[in-house]
């Protein structure tokens, strides 16, 4: 029978297996980021509708694809659609000593149009670092994300670079190209033809072959830096030379989000389809923290999209589901108390168990045994208890209620 209800369009629920990497994957971040000295932030997963909307009014994710409404008490309030708007106002609301290094892993929310890769309910692990314009930094930033992959098993990643520039370049360069592709305004795709003067950088980007070919001579902004966002620039790709991080200069890459300067990079999943292929992105944002209101104080982070990694995990066949999900599981043939004793004391004892319910038969007990993963059965009948492994061949060895913990810890060693 179809079900009267399911997930809401472009969202999902993750069962088991599955789920068990989700996990896997936010302990392997958790390690990774704490190893740099990263802490855990735990943050609401709604704000302020404005909190978003300082981000930059021209992009997708505060233009159209907010999950935005007024609450029962009047205020309006948008869930999350990305995790470093809520970081600088946490940042803000909290005074925390810079340089501030926070972690983060959640679900993230943007009314998309839904498709393979793309979902309106997303999750992400993420870092950002808050109070430093540090070069060094932008290449802990990177170079972290990097481990991380490789630590997963991914090898078929590129590393998308490029700087954005500053309050110094990025302005008259943003007016020269304006002016260049507004003379050019036909030849646009219908998309970007009316709108050059939202974000014209954003042009740059399209992968139309009309806007690709009407931006082909366009002035680069890698070619218009200032002397400070140069040398910054310099410096960073000097460190990921250092650390043997191998990336590819990109001078369109732009990012869906308007707040980056300077350092702005992208790790693309060659193994994914092309349009889905983001692992994940970020970059600097030196000027939020003065948009949310607070002094003028530089920032860089990033977001890895879990789901987007997994696809990457599974085409290239890393990174596998965990199958030994338990250690032991106890059949009972005799009325269920043993079972239920059993599998508490194991518990207490720090073993994974896990028994059958409804008084089943010993059959399909077994069945559930071998079905749940776990390398031990421990049988429970008329004639006593007996343990057996259930991974390979191996006959049922006799223990008794006193002996089982010993005897399993024994076994598990
Ligand atoms: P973003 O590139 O918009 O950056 O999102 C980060 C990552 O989340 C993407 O690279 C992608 O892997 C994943 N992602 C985004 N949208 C979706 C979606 N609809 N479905 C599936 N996966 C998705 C940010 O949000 C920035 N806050 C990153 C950052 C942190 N920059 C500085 N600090």
């Amino acid at each position: 029978m179809a079900p009267r209800y399911t997930a809401p369009k472009g969202t999902f629920d993750v069962l088991g297996p599955r789920s068990a990497r989700y996990a896997a994957l936010v302990a392997r971040f958790a390690d990774h980021a704490a190893r740099s000295g990263y802490d855990l932030l735990v943050q609401p997963m709604f704000e302020d509708v404005e909190v978003f909307q300082r981000m930059g009014a021209s992009t997708d994710v505060v233009r159209k694809e907010m999950y935005d409404f007024e609450d029962k008490g009047g205020r309006h309030v948008a869930l999350r659609p990305e995790g470093t708007a809520s970081a600088v106002r946490a940042y803000l609301e909290h005074h925390p000593t810079p340089p501030w290094k926070i972690w983060y892993a959640g679900p993230k929310f943007r009314y998309e149009r839904p498709q393979k890769g793309r979902y309106r309910q997303h999750h992400e692990v993420g870092i950002e670092a808050i109070g430093t314009a540090d070069p060094d930094l932008d290449v802990e930033v990177i170079a972290l994300a990097s481990a991380f992959y490789a630590d997963l098993g991914l090898r078929r990643l590129t590393l998308r670079l490029t700087s954005l520039g500053d309050s110094v370049c990025r302005p008259p360069y943003r007016q020269a190209l304006h002016e260049y592709l507004s003379a050019r305004r036909d030849e646009l795709c219908a998309e970007h033809a009316d709108r050059v003067g939202d974000n014209p950088l954003r042009i740059l980007d399209c992968k139309r072959d009309a806007c690709i070919a009407a931006a082909e001579a366009a002035p680069r902004l890698l070619d218009n830096l200032c002397e400070d966002c140069d040398a910054h620039f310099t410096r960073v790709r000097a460190g990921l030379d250092a650390a043997g991080i191998a990336y590819d200069i990109d001078r369109s890459l732009v990012r869906g989000l308007d707040y980056y300067t300077r350092t702005t990079f992208e790790f693309a999943a060659l193994a994914l389809d092309a349009a889905q292929n983001a692992a994940g992105g970020g970059g600097r944002y030196d000027g939020l923290v003065e948009e949310l209101g607070g002094p003028v104080t530089p920032g860089i982070g990033f977001g890895l999209g879990i789901e987007r990694i997994l696809d990457a995990c599974d085409a290239e066949g890393v990174f596998p589901e965990p199958t030994d999900r338990l250690d032991v599981f106890v059949i009972d043939t005799t009325g269920g108390a043993a079972a239920r004793d059993a599998t508490l004391l194991l518990r207490a004892a720090g073993v994974r168990a896990d028994r059958s319910f409804d008084g089943r038969s010993w059959k399909a007990q077994m069945k559930e045994a071998q079905r749940s993963g776990a390398r031990f059965a421990v049988s429970i009948d008329a004639d006593g208890m007996t343990v057996r492994t259930l991974t390979e061949k191996g006959e049922p060895q006799p223990v008794t209620a006193v002996t089982l913990v010993d005897s399993i810890l024994e076994r598990l060693q």
